[in-house]
């Protein structure tokens, strides 16, 4: 059976990562969470100080681009895919909402792209893969064979996420992520590099009101009917 390339894009938390990876390991495909590679990315801005408040020192990041080791790494416990940064894995450190904060600012940066789009190419060059992101199916795989945008409102993304960091044992306020979801879907949508929209050709899906098996069932019969196309 012939391997495809399937491209997932949407605002935050609207479960994207959740339903892609499902779908990965049932057609057992490899899934790449790119939001990771950019949260790495941030990780490294605030260890490092690069980051105050709402600025970036650009500079200072971009030189050090070239010294950053970002990949993921099985993990045989959770039978997923750590994120790891120079070596180490900072899988739990990149999903805090202090690295959700940064994330944004960072992924404008043209040169944090290029890095990120060049890898993610590499990744995905054997087919077989499933990326979810922002700009997947806009920029880093234009030509793949199923594009999905997802979306769900903002109130429900924040819940969700909300309870995310709850069973973290994060202490935060609701209106705090929601904010957060907000402010984030402005930036993401409005940056100048590769703003997240709808890619050409895309299926969307709003899965407001759609459970986790729904949303698998659909995405996994588009991927079953573009497979069997030649
Ligand atoms: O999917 P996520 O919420 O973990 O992504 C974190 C941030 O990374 C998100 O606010 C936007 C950015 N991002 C991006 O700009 N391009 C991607 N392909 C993936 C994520």
């Amino acid at each position: 059976m012939r391997k495809i390339t399937i491209a997932i894009d949407g605002f935050s938390s609207t479960g994207k990562s959740t339903v892609a990876r499902q779908l990965a390991g049932a057609l057992a495909y490899a899934y790449v969470d790119t939001g990771a590679m950019y949260r790495a990315i941030t990780l490294y801005a605030l260890r490092s100080g690069f980051i105050s408040g709402d600025t970036v020192d650009q500079d200072r990041l971009n030189a050090n681009l070239k010294h950053l080791h970002i990949e993921f790494r099985h993990n045989p416990e959770t039978g997923r895919s750590d994120m790891y940064l120079n070596g180490k894995n900072v899988e739990k450190e990149i999903r805090t909402l202090e690295v959700s904060r940064a994330v944004s600012q960072v992924s404008v940066i043209p040169e944090v792209r290029e890095k990120l789009v060049a890898l993610q190419r590499k990744m995905g060059e054997n087919k077989g893969i499933v990326m979810d992101g922002r700009d997947i199916g806009t920029v880093v795989f234009p030509d793949a064979e199923l594009k999905i945008f997802m979306t769900a409102s903002p109130d429900i993304r924040a819940s969700r996420r909300y309870k995310e960091l709850l069973d973290r044992g994060e202490e935060v306020a609701y209106e705090e992520v929601l904010e957060n979801v907000r402010k984030r879907d402005h930036i993401d949508a409005n940056r100048s590099v590769s703003p997240l929209k709808q890619a050409q050709g895309a299926v969307v899906i709003d899965n407001s009101d759609m459970g986790l098996e729904e949303q698998f069932e659909r995405l996994h019969n588009l991927a079953q009917q573009v497979i069997r196309e030649d």
